[in-house]
């Protein structure tokens, strides 16, 4: 072995392979390959390689399994459950993509976009709006996230209520499997029901069943309008009942609709100078519809109107100019980033049935009073789609594995799910191992060991193995 914890033949036939800039073995160089944003999954990589080739992806993944060595797929290392970053042994190979980083084709017409795995989200999205197109995935993490984590964890975000996961949006993948060979499924085909539809089975598998390392991506025509507004709610109740209302008057036009708690916005006003607009409520909704026809504005003024003359709504802001829908929106993404100013905290990424949203909290509220007194609930997310973040702001006397397993309890009593949209990583293993029913974990390791017999992709990720 050499000081990177890797064979030095297989070393030197990477560094080979790779050219100049395309292995990096110095600690420094990999540090930040090490570790998430968030510094909460600490690692250490034998080394990065940065291949900027399908054709050496599948040379990279040949080579370390001739070796024995595992492989730790990475792209903007922006994911909330570790699932991007090496463990500790010293052993492992980070795989960065960053360096595939090309948009190959657009079609607007056929609205189809091919991509590398190492575009960036933003980019993406830049590149559709140049079209006249939208590329409707969008979060917080956009500017760093890229393509093949985007799919590795089949990501959420604020406009799933409208456009679905990361999921609906892939047409075509192409992947690198465990063996070395390269499957080439980028099709631009809107419907193609000619057999398995294998390219599901590596959307969400984190990176453990394959390495995407191109997709073709689904754009969708740009809404000319969109009207952003936020409302100040009494309650959860209120909150499901302006959703209803939303649905009623404004239909397919919704594309996000999203709760935030007051706590967001204290952290958000304390740790970023950013207050509301509005007074103090205990639960705000930033709702967002978009459409190409014209008459928008004023079915939402009405549905505003409706909410707030029945009190379900108590006050609210409807933006008048872009400026100001980008300022609403910017109060919503950097919650996570105040949050994590704030100290300790436990995340949740639930998801209950949308009706049941309001019993969940309370009774997730009642549990922790109970069984984690001092700690505080910072709830956020995506409501239109069932999507809590129910976050708990933590001290250091509390214990985080337990308050999670307390939280995922409750999930359990209104048949939700423990991860919504970030996906199980290495945090969610055991959680996942206990809750889910033994039928299904018995088939995700077949399924895991049918792709990747020899264990050699993102391995103790999903699943112990
Ligand atoms: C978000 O919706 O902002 C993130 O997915 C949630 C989080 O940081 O917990
Ligand atoms: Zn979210």
């Amino acid at each position: 072995m050499s000081a990177t914890g890797l064979p030095p033949d297989l070393l030197a036939r990477l560094d080979d392979l790779l050219g100049s800039g395309g292995l990096l073995t110095d600690e420094a160089d990999c540090a930040p390959f090490a570790i998430d944003w968030r510094r909460l999954f600490p690692g250490r990589p034998a080394a990065v390689a940065r291949p900027s080739s399908t054709a050496q992806v599948a040379s990279v993944v040949g080579l370390c399994r001739e070796a024995g060595i595992t492989l730790v797929p990475q792209g903007g290392h922006t994911g909330l459950a570790g699932g991007a970053t090496p463990d500790a042994s010293g052993r492992q190979l980070v795989l960065s993509l960053a360096r595939m980083n090309a948009v190959r084709a657009l079609d607007p017409v056929g609205l189809t976009m091919e991509v590398e795995a190492g575009c960036v989200v933003q980019a993406v999205q830049a590149a559709a709006e140049a079209a006249g197109r939208l590329f409707p995935v969008s979060y917080g993490a956009e500017g760093s996230a890229m393509v093949g984590g985007m799919i590795a964890t089949n990501s959420g975000g604020i406009n799933v209520l409208r456009y679905g996961m990361t999921r609906n949006l892939v047409l075509g993948l192409e992947v690198v499997l465990a063996d070395g060979s390269v499957v080439d499924g980028l099709r631009a085909l809107r419907k193609d029901n000619a057999g398995y539809d294998w390219k599901q089975l590596f959307i969400g598998s984190e990176g453990t069943l394959g390495i995407v390392t191109a997709a073709v991506l689904r754009l969708v025509p740009r809404p000319r309008h969109t009207e952003t507004a936020l409302l100040a709610v009494p309650d959860p109740e209120a909150a499901l009942r302006v959703l209803a209302a939303a649905q009623d008057g404004l239909g397919d036009t919704i594309q996000a609709f999203e709760l935030i708690s007051r706590c967001s916005f204290e952290l958000l006003e304390r740790y970023a100078g950013l207050p509301s607009p509005l007074p103090p409520s205990p639960w705000c909704i930033l709702l967002e519809t978009g459409s190409t026809l014209s008459g928008l504005r004023d079915a939402v003024e009405g549905t505003l109107g409706e909410v707030l003359e029945r009190g379900d709504a108590v006050d609210g802001v409807l933006a008048e100019s872009k400026a100001q829908a980008a300022g609403l929106w910017g109060l919503r993404e950097r919650i996570t980033e105040c949050e994590a100013h704030q100290g300790k905290s436990v995340k949740h990424d639930v998801s209950v049935p949308i009706p049941a949203i309001p019993a969940f909290l309370e009774a997730a509220d009642r549990a922790l009073a109970e069984g984690a007194p001092g700690t505080v609930p910072n709830v956020f997310g995506h409501m239109g789609d069932g999507n809590l973040h129910y976050n708990v702001l933590i001290g250091p006397e509390h214990d985080s594995a337990a308050i999670n397993r307390l939280v995922h309890d409750v999930v359990d009593r209104f048949a939700g799910s423990i991860s919504a949209e970030h996906g199980i990583g290495q945090y969610r293993v055991d959680e996942l191992a206990r809750r889910r029913r033994p039928e299904e974990m018995a088939l995700a390791l077949r399924l895991k060991r049918a792709l990747d017999p020899d264990g050699l992709l993102n391995p103790g990720k999903v699943l112990r193995v």
